[in-house]
């Protein structure tokens, strides 16, 4: 009782000053430039690829045309590169007139009329980390007014050519100017990626207050090991990571890179699968033109994306590595839900790992299971012992309904029994996957 108010009181305290500009109360869903993109500004010689308003228009094209944006894909996000390499005459950021003919405010426009959101990039500095005009701090109020009067929905605020002092100074004065124009605009901080990602140089209560989600570590690449690095790094901290995030507040682990070159199908989905475990944003980075039907159905996953989004937005945390290399995760979810992945770090073959649920915390009675990958239901009772299946660097993923009464008759469709049976404690364990 006493700890049900200290705790509703406590939410009460983080409402109160969290950022209150009201965006992203579940983790932003889009498309970024970066990681597929880079700094391409060769429009002459590769205009398919260049970073330029065509660009973005292809990729809102195909989120609104081939069911992304209805799945909450809806952020287009311009990275570095994007402008002048001059200001105007009046000090303010400019596009690059040759590959943003239209202007930033133009693109803004062809996004909403679609029903998607654009996003700019910015760097807290004297210059953005690819060379171009940076935002110093005597800069901050006139370019948060300029994304504002071009009708941006979300900013990413980098930090390069800063220093730790500087930045001190400007994440929390560009929070301030941002709210300041009245627009709500969605703010990605790249602060704590230049701070090492964790506490004391980082303060995560503060970049709650100020940001919308954050940049913790490093940048990701088109290859598993850059993948597998990051997810390292953000389980091994995951208990300073976890407290910071909420809704209206995010880690931002960077890009989903599926659908590019480096991950095979496997590694797809457990990108896709602890991305969901963790609460990030997801930003892919990749060409919506030629993506994969296999990539795609991954993203477009629907169970995964939302786990990913659950309304509550408590962060999921890794509860298990095991000796023989599986490593399990779990969330919980709105209506007593949760989700559970299971994670191979091997590269050999498909492991059978056997276990019960009773033994990952799930104690009371039998739970109705949905595998996200495969679309199959069962029920397992609690002290069930099962073998679940998984593939080098890939995953299994579960939905885990709350705890319910068996019903028999669940288990039958049109008179064929549907998923393995249930609650016989002394039977050999199934393989069901
Ligand atoms: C930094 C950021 C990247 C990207 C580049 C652009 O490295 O971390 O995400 O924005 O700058 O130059």
């Amino acid at each position: 009782m006493h700890l049900a108010v200290l705790l509703s009181a406590s939410a009460l305290f983080v409402a109160t000053f969290a950022l209150d500009n009201g965006e992203m109360r579940t983790p932003p869903m889009g498309w970024l430039a970066w990681e597929r993109f880079r700094c391409d500004i060769d429009c002459e010689h590769d205009p398919k690829n260049c970073i330029s308003e065509n660009l973005f228009m292809d990729m809102a094209d195909r989120l609104s045309e081939d069911g992304w944006r209805e799945l909450g894909y809806v952020y287009v996000n311009i990275d570095d590169c994007w402008s002048s390499m001059k200001r105007d005459k009046n000090g303010r950021l400019q596009a690059d007139p040759k590959r943003f003919p239209g202007g930033i405010h133009k693109l803004a426009r062809y996004m909403h009329d679609r029903g998607l959101k654009l996003g700019l990039y910015g760097d807290m500095g004297t210059h953005t980390c690819g060379g171009y005009p940076g935002t110093t701090l005597d800069k901050i109020e006139i370019d948060a007014q300029t994304l504002a009067d071009w009708e941006v929905d979300m900013f990413k605020f980098d930090g390069c050519y800063s220093n730790a002092t500087e930045q001190e100074k400007g994440y929390p004065l560009m929070s301030k100017a941002l709210n300041a124009t009245g627009r709500p605009i969605g703010y990605s901080c790249s602060w704590p990626a230049y701070q090492g990602g964790l506490p004391p140089q980082v303060n995560y209560t503060q970049l709650g207050e100020i940001c919308n989600l954050w940049r913790n570590y490093g940048d990701i690449q088109d290859s598993w090991d850059s993948v597998l690095n990051i997810i390292d790094w953000f389980f091994e901290n995951q208990d300073v990571l976890i407290p910071a995030a909420g809704p209206g507040q995010w880690n931002d682990p960077d890009m989903l890179v599926a659908g590019d070159f480096g991950l095979s199908m496997e590694q797809s989905r457990a990108q896709m699968a602890l991305w969901a475990i963790m609460a990030a944003p997801l930003f892919m980075s990749n060409d919506l033109r030629t993506i994969s039907s296999g990539a795609r159905s991954i993203l477009q996953n629907k169970m995964a994306i939302s786990i990913n989004q659950d309304a509550m937005g408590i962060q999921g945390r890794r509860i298990l590595t095991e000796k023989s290399q599986i490593q399990v995760f779990w969330r919980p979810l709105s209506n007593n839900a949760s989700a559970l992945v299971f994670f191979s770090r091997r590269n050999d073959m498909p492991y059978r790992y056997q276990t019960t649920l009773s033994k990952l915390n799930y104690t009371t009675g039998s739970y109705q299971i949905y595998d996200v990958f495969t679309e199959k239901t069962m029920v397992l009772k609690d002290s069930t012992s099962f073998v679940v299946s998984v593939n080098p660097t890939g995953v299994v993923m579960w939905y885990v309904s709350a705890p319910a009464k068996l019903n028999h008759r669940q288990f039958y469709k049109g008179g064929r029994l549907q998923g393995s049976g249930y609650d016989d404690e002394n039977a050999v364990p199934r393989v069901f996957l």
